[in-house]
Formats: structure tokens, sequence, C-alpha cells
């Protein structure tokens, strides 16, 4: 519905009937969309909707198939994503895509060094760099690489990209995905101010309550297909959540099936990383989900590193079952049965250039071989039966995982795990980048693992998560300890009193 802002100059940005393909799946299927200038439009869908997809059209990344793009009402064809920077069309990607060996500046400028007199003129540019830079406020040396960047600064850097190139439209994949609370108001404030300057923006995001707060119009897809439009404000959660999946979805809280055991299967007692957390003792029973709640910064990942053997600690001690537990490698906790499954799932537990049956039984590829012979139908049948047990879209196996939506290569990073049969599961942000049908999934899968056994600690930033999901949580602030809750009588409140610094612990 055409919208004040949009009066006059009509959409930025309109694709008409854009159709795209891949073997075995119609990403896009006839999809008409209207960009606004100088507003946020959001672009929601479950995993595997086409979102990805429809970005890289508008970036001539790919080409559709059929139907057209129009640029300020005239139609455009890009060739390639230099085609659409020179339109003003800068896209960022789930992946960020800098070139980690070159500095801040060169990024910035990658395929349009300003010239004078045909000569490369570095003064000019590093002074432009930085002034965009400036304006996004950001606090780092352009001179800086890439690689020594957070996802946060990095973003920035993508950002004065686009400034620079005078961009019209600026579509974000997901941009929050791997950012703490802090940097996601920051990059929203930035994004805010691109729309002041009568930018369009197209952003991707999993997160409604995100979406509330930065977006004015929204798009759903489905299976390809756009099935609803709307002002943001015009339409309930509810009624979104009901057109991205097609049916109803809730949290439900999920109770153990029985007690758990008595005696923890992992303690973990005074334990200290200089400089990370300090006397941290918790304890995991098999049948028992515990949840590690916390402000981004308390010091919970941390902690679930040491335990996977990921980071050694200097004070305190383990065990397993009751016996010394002090694992030197990763490999050494994976083979006492701890597996951490990390909050970076794509750059760390994915190799993105293999197939899906690869990357689920790498974990545990000694057990379908016999004399170093791979027993590839066995391989393969156990690398089916996993996958369909997180839903994996599309359930082929042989695919390469690379070509998966994002949430779906997480999906892949699980099934590997599940298979391992590791008895102590560490999950850290499970379900960041899932959309919501598929986080409700997860929670089921997670609570049926508990109760066939395993023991299970929950790191999560999204409270109603560890609400629904925990027997017990335990909440870190500041590297310590502040409290811990029966989750039964636990409440958003109690949680977030015990996290924030100074408030006083129980
Ligand atoms: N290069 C490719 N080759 C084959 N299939 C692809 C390729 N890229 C995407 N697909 C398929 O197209 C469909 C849409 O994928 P897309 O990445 O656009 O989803 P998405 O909405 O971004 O999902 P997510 O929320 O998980 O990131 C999926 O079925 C995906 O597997
Ligand atoms: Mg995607």
């Amino acid at each position: 519905m055409p919208e004040a802002a949009a009066v006059g100059s009509g959409p930025l940005l309109a694709l008409e009937a854009v159709t795209k393909r891949f073997p075995g799946v119609t990403a896009l299927d006839a999809v008409d969309l209207s960009v606004a200038p100088g507003r946020v439009h959001a672009l929601v869908g479950e995993n595997g909707a086409g979102k990805s997809t429809l970005l890289k059209i508008v970036a001539g990344a790919q080409r559709p198939d059929a139907g057209k793009l129009l640029l300020a009402g005239r139609e455009v064809r890009f060739a390639a994503p230099r085609d659409a920077l020179k339109a003003g069309v800068t896209v960022m990607y789930q992946e960020l895509s800098l070139v980690p060996q070159l500095s801040a500046e060169a990024n910035i400028f990658l395929g349009m060094e300003p010239e004078r007199r045909g000569v490369l003129d570095r003064r000019t540019a590093r002074a432009r760099a930085q002034d965009a830079l400036r304006a996004l406020g950001a606090e780092f040396d352009p001179g800086i690489l890439a690689s020594d960047l957070s996802v946060a600064e990095q973003q920035l850097v993508e950002l004065a990209r686009a400034l620079v190139r005078d961009a019209r439209l600026i579509a974000l994949d997901e941009p929050t995905a791997a950012l703490s609370q802090v940097e996601a108001g920051r990059l929203f404030e930035q994004v805010r101010g691109l729309c002041g300057r009568g930018i369009a923006v197209i952003f991707v995001s999993h997160r409604l309550e995100e979406v509330r707060r930065i977006a004015e119009d929204v798009t759903v897809l489905r299976d390809g297909r756009r099935v609803f439009s709307s002002r943001i404000a015009a339409v309930s959660d509810a009624e979104l959540i009901r057109h991205m999946v097609g049916r109803d979805v809730e949290y439900a809280r999920l109770n153990a099936a029985a007690a758990p055991a008595a005696v923890p299967r992992l303690e973990v007692r005074g334990l200290t990383r200089r400089g990370h957390f300090t006397d941290v003792s918790l304890a995991l029973r098999r049948g028992e989900i515990v949840g590690l709640a916390g402000l981004v910064g308390a010091g919970r990942t941390e902690v679930a590193r040491c335990v996977a053997g990921a980071d050694r600690s200097d004070g305190g001690t383990m065990l397993l079952s009751g016996a010394p537990y002090r694992p030197r490698s990763p490999r050494e906790a994976i083979r006492r049965g701890v597996v951490y499954l990390p909050e970076d799932r794509k750059t760390q537990g994915l190799v993105l250039g293999m197939s899906v049956r690869e990357n689920v039984t790498l974990a545990t590829l000694e057990r379908y071989s016999r004399r170093g012979v791979i027993r590839r139908r066995t391989e393969r049948e156990a690398a089916a039966r996993e996958t369909a047990a997180v839903d994996l879209r599309p359930p082929e196996i042989e695919r390469e995982a690379g070509t998966l939506s994002g949430g779906n290569q997480q999906k892949v990073v699980l099934a590997k795990w599940l298979l391992a049969d590791a008895d102590v599961l560490i999950f850290d942000e499970p379900t960041r980048g899932v959309d919501v049908a598929t986080k409700v999934d997860l929670h089921r899968q997670v609570r049926a693992l508990a109760d066939a056994g395993k023991a299970i600690l929950v790191i999560s930033s999204e409270l109603p998560e560890i609400l629904a999901l925990a027997d017990r949580i335990v909440v870190m602030r500041e590297g310590r300890v502040a409290g811990a809750l029966e989750a039964a009588g636990a409440t958003a409140e109690r949680v977030l009193e015990l996290a924030l610094p100074g408030a006083h612990a129980a």
C-alpha cells in the first residue's frame, strides 16, 4: 500500500514477477516487491523462503529467470554486482564479503579507486573513507586490516562502502545475527540515519521484535512466493507468523518427562579463567536442561569453551560422573562425550564446500569405516536419518552445504552432533538465524535429547527461549554466577534482575 513518503517519488525499487529457479527448487516464484525511498522494508520468512536469493538478484549477483527490476521507475538489468553498485544498490550479505587481507579503507574502495590524472590518489581515498566511517560512528583506523575488525566493525566498513558510492538502496541480510544487543542498537541508529538521507533499506531478519523496531513496511515470503505485504504497524506478530509458516506457532514450556538423575553427569566447581570468568560452579544431570543466561559478554561462551576443551581454565575442577575431567582439547572432550555447538556455526562448524552427508558424518567417520574403507551405504543412511530428524530442507544429503539457506546450514551442524551421540551437549545460541517454526521444532528436539538421558546446557540471549526450554537457569553477570533459578517459577524480570550489572544478586 502506498505511503506518504513514497507519494510523488514512487517506489525506488520495484520487482515485478521475479522468478528464480535452482535445480529442484523454485527459490522465487513471480515475486512482486515495492521498496520506498527513505524507508526500511523488512523481508521475513522461514529458512529457505527465498530472502537471500531475492537480495542476490537485487545486487546483480544472480540473474532472474523471469520478471524485471525497476529502479526509480526504469527497468534495469544487472549483469554483475558491479552494475548494481554503479546504480547505487548495495547488499550486505549473511556472510560478510570483505577481503580479510585488505585494510578497511582498501575494502571501501575496492573496484572503484578514486583517480586523479589517472593516478591512484591515496590521500583523497583515505580522506573519503575516513569521512564515511566517521559519519557512521566508527572508532577504528581506516588502515586496519579487515580481519582484525569485529563483525559489527566489518558491517560499518560495508556501510561505508555503500556511502562512498552514493547508495540509493542498501539491503541487509540478517545483519544482527552475530551482534550483541548494544551493537545491534548502534547499527539501527546508522540505518535510521541512512533513511534520513532518503536511502531505501531492505532488512532481512528472523527477529520480529527487531523488525518492529526498525522497519515501516514488511513483506512475507513463503516457499518463494510473496504471501503478504503491509505496513508493519498494521499487523500483529501472530498474523505475521501465520503468514510465514501457514499455521499458528507458539513457544510452549516443555517439561522433563522424568526427574533428572541424582548424580550430576557434569560438575563444574569454582572454575576460573583469568580475565574471562571467576569461580563458576554448576551441575548438569542426565535428563536435565540447564539454561545459561546473561548478557553478551557475561562469560557464558568462555565457560562453555573450557568445559569443551577449547580453552584451558586456570582454577577450579570439573568432574564427569564423579571422575576427574580436565580436557586438553576438544577432541579429548568429544571422546568423553562432551560436545560444544558453537555460536558461530558458519565458520566453526561447517565445511561449505563439502556435501551435507560429508559434514554430518565428519565427526563419526571411523564408525563407517572398516580397515580404512568407508561403508558408504551405512554412512548415507546415518546422514539421511539425522538430517530428517532436524527437518533439513531440501532433504538432499548430496547437496553442497554452501548452497543451503543459512538456517538450514545450522541444522546440518546440529545433525552432525546428534549423530556423534555425545551425552553432554552444550548449545550456544542454538536458534540464532533459525525461523520461528523451526525454533519450536528444535526446542522439542533438545527436550527429546534430554528425555533420552543426555545432559544439556543451553546458552541463549533470548529469554523466552531459556524460559521455555530450561529446567534450571543459571545466570551469569560480568564473569560470575549471579544466581540460579528453578525455571518453573522464573520470569524474564527475575532473570534480568540477576543479569544486569548494578542490580544486586540474590
Ligand atoms: N546456489 C544455489 N544452488 C541451489 N539452490 C539454492 C542456491 N541458493 C539458494 N538455493 C535454494 O533456494 C531456496 C531459497 O534459499 P535462500 O537462501 O534464498 O533462503 P532464505 O530465505 O535466505 O533462508 P534463511 O532464512 O535460512 O537464510 C532454498 O531452497 C535454497 O536451498
Ligand atoms: Mg538467507
